[in-house]
């Protein structure tokens, strides 16, 4: 049938909605890509992480957030008492864009139904959006990220906590202490101390 299981209202598995993906080519990035980066970590996750899309070294290895963002985000993770494998990492496009330049509106639109389809898959209880495509994607709000940090939202009945991007934070590292405060709101809403 017509996308099964990505059709609004549904709620497929990460593994139907991997298989209706297929070898996509719903949009221009797929002539430049090497790997289909669609997500990793733990299918029932409590907290879902999403970032903007693939750099180089997640298309060669087709695994979000592994490069030098990566690392930081993992560094996150940690310094908020999950392993990285606790929880689920997934990205607003699913192909590089080319010389990493801006997802552009018509690979977001053909991108986004499969993220919104993992989020019902997975259930988190909160989902941390890195930067503003992923806030601005998901919220519909085009409100900068530096005025939509640090607040809960709600992402179809899902608490969603914006906060900077990790690669924005390698290049500013003093805006981590915002970055921290905003994953110290949604530790508070876990229970969970620093590090546990
Ligand atoms: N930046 C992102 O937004 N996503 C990745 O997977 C890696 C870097």
């Amino acid at each position: 049938g017509p996308l099964p299981g990505v059709v609004e209202g549904e709620r497929p598995t990460l593994d139907e909605i991997r298989r209706e993906l297929g070898d996509c080519q719903r949009c221009k990035l797929c002539s430049g890509r090497k790997n289909i980066v669609f997500g990793s970590g733990n299918p029932r996750a409590e907290l879902v992480f999403v970032g903007e899309g693939p750099g180089a070294d997640e298309d060669a290895q087709g695994v979000p957030f592994v490069g030098a963002a990566g690392q930081l985000l993992t560094k996150m993770i940690e310094a908020m008492g999950y392993r990285r494998d606790d929880v689920y990492i997934c990205n607003v496009v699913k192909c590089r864009p080319p010389g990493n330049r801006n997802p552009e509106p018509d690979e977001v639109t053909a991108c986004e139904p499969f993220l919104r389809a993992q989020l019902r898959a997975v259930q988190p209880k909160v989902i941390v959006a890195l930067g503003k495509f992923a806030a601005q994607t998901l919220l519909r709000d085009m409100t900068p990220i530096t005025k939509m940090r640090g607040n809960w939202r709600e992402y179809e009945g899902i608490k969603l906590m914006p906060t900077f991007h990790p690669a924005y934070l390698l290049r500013q590292p003093a805006e981590k202490k915002k970055a921290w405060e905003d994953l110290q709101q949604v530790m508070k809403f876990f229970g969970k101390q620093p590090g546990q």
